[in-house]
């Protein structure tokens, strides 16, 4: 089966502190996906559930501090859209931890959601951070460390 998940060029957004966590969330779906395909016990299944739904989190958080750093407009608009993707990943989860719902179906509301977020919200915010006049914090580090 095709991957829902797959990494490509057109999904980045040039931010390299964005885009490197972006890898990781889809590289945490894409375990996800393979280790159903592979049917490995539910409670694996479900660790690696709650393991993209942490990394989740923590890339949101991570993304909202940059947009403080900078000032950014249109933080409200992008957080909000945050809170709905978590809020629907616990509701999601909790279906698969009941067994009402594959990861298969959890992981397609995800691939759509990431996808378009990723091209549109997460675009315009890295589009921002290059002509913003005040830089994120760390700006000037990234080359060393995201490799
Ligand atoms: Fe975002």
């Amino acid at each position: 089966m095709p991957s829902l998940l797959e990494w490509s060029d057109d999904l980045v957004t040039g931010n390299e502190y964005i885009d490197s966590q972006h890898r990781m969330l889809l590289l945490l779906a894409r375990k996800l996906e393979l280790a159903y395909e592979k049917g490995v016990e539910h409670r694996v299944v479900v660790g690696l559930c709650l393991e993209l739904k942490k990394f989740t989190d923590f890339h949101f958080l991570s993304e909202e501090n940059v947009m403080r750093e900078v000032g950014y407009p249109g933080f409200e608009q992008h957080a909000k859209a945050h809170s709905h993707l978590l809020f629907e990943l616990d509701v999601w989860i909790q279906k698969v931890n009941r067994g009402t719902e594959p990861p298969t179906a959890l992981l397609r509301m995800v691939a759509s959601w990431l996808m378009g977020h990723m091209s549109g919200d997460d675009r315009r915010l890295a589009e921002y951070i290059l002509v913003s006049p005040t830089k994120a914090v760390a700006q000037g580090e990234y080359g060393l460390y995201l490799r």
